[in-house]
């Protein structure tokens, strides 16, 4: 088992590379990370301030890395009136640090050398590095040239589903928007009833949706929790990042040993931070309606302006990212050091996220609106400057 030979972290990487190139404080515009710069609501904070005031908070938290009884209640609240999903608080909803970190745990409590994970083609790039690093093997399945096609499972021979220990998707997804249709996680739940694998899908941007419909759960589906678990966190639904807190829900067992190994490297999250984001989950639907409408608009402006340029873009149906083939350069890795060099625009290299990402390069909106119309006009008079 070993993460020697795995790449740095993506924002790590992304972050030294604009101080590498000198140019931390000057007048870049950030497209890399999703880290909205938008504040969380007055509410949340003014209550956590209130929290982190009673002298008690600062002990161990309570039921350590389990999570506190009120918020595992709200988040079985929050999967109930949102996805009609009915959790059992003290089995199937399990206090996670950060999805991030359940995203390493389940890959160490699930998979083996030797063994095989399927995992979507692009994805949140962890599940992969994770998967290599404890020396299982990845199987790609793609979402199509542009990133945009619910995967066909019909095409993986049964040779892979017989050594398949766990399948890793993240709809909606990052870095392309997609989402899955129930109809998807069904196909998918009964080749895991049928092969005994585990399936895990990153929900993380759920409630970040600029359609008629919200996306679903993979709970959703009758009898999923047997064989399926779900990652969800705060810290983009909220905007607080900085937090660190999660929530991983579904298979009683999955989370049984997930928590074995959270036992020996954490003691659970700040109370206060359990408690703020139990208000979160419990009060939010305003705030996330406000933020659906900013992203929404960030979106279809750099839609706009992307396709205006001759980018082949379509815009993304959830998410805080827009995934788009560069009309320029074959190589996006030098597509993107050449705009953040010509035009102080920094965005990620397509490759970070998918195999076949070298024409793409994905675009983050979580920044403000008069920072995205500034990105806008610099990628159209760069474009044009190098046609
Ligand atoms: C799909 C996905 N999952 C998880 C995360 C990380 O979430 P957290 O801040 O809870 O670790 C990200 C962050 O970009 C993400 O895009």
């Amino acid at each position: 088992m070993s993460w020697e030979n795995a790449r740095d972290y993506v924002s790590v990487e992304m972050r030294r590379r604009i101080r590498q190139f000198g140019y931390e404080g000057a007048d870049i515009i950030d497209l890399t990370v999703g880290d909205p710069d938008v504040s969380p609501p007055d509410w949340l904070t003014d209550q956590l301030i209130a929290w982190m005031a009673d002298k008690s908070a600062h002990r161990y938290p309570t039921d350590e890395s389990l999570g506190c009884r009120t918020f595992r209640e709200a988040v079985a609240d929050f999967y109930y009136w949102r996805f009609g999903v009915h959790l059992d608080v003290e089995r199937e909803v399990l206090l996670l640090k950060e999805a991030k970190e359940g995203a390493l745990y389940l890959s160490l409590s699930l998979l083996e050398k030797g063994d095989v994970a399927i995992v979507c083609d692009p994805c949140y790039p962890t599940f992969r590095t994770n998967t290599t690093a404890v020396g299982a093997n990845v199987y790609s399945l793609s979402l199509g040239s542009d990133g945009h096609s619910i995967p066909d499972l019909s095409s993986i021979p049964v040779h892979v589903w017989e050594k398949t220990k766990a399948v890793f998707i993240n709809f909606p997804c990052n870095p392309t928007g997609l989402s899955a249709p129930l109809s998807f996680y069904q196909e998918l739940v009964e080749l895991a009833f049928r092969y005994g694998f585990i399936v895990v899908n990153d929900n993380v941007y759920s409630e970040l949706y600029y359609g008629a419909l919200p996306p679903c759960s993979l709970l959703e589906v009758p009898d999923a929790r047997e064989v399926a678990v779900e990652i969800h966190s705060l810290s983009k639904m909220f905007s607080v990042c900085g937090w660190r807190i999660g929530m991983l829900v579904g298979n009683a067992e999955v989370l049984r040993r997930v928590l074995r190994i959270k036992q020996m490297a954490d003691a659970g999250v700040f109370m206060p931070f359990q408690l703020a984001a139990a208000h979160a989950l419990r009060n939010g639907e305003a705030y996330l309606g406000q933020l659906r409408s900013m992203y929404g608009n960030c979106r279809d402006l750099l839609v706009q302006c992307l396709r205006s340029c001759g980018f082949q873009v379509r815009p993304p149906e959830a998410g805080m990212f827009v995934w788009a083939e560069i009309p320029l350069a074959e190589d996006s890795e030098q597509f993107c050091e050449e705009l953040l060099a010509g035009s102080g625009v920094a965005c990620v290299p397509g490759s970070r996220y998918s195999q076949n990402g070298r024409k793409h390069v994905r675009f983050s909106l979580s920044a403000s609106d008069h920072a995205i119309r500034e990105a806008c006009n610099r990628i159209v008079k760069f474009v044009h400057l190098h046609r």
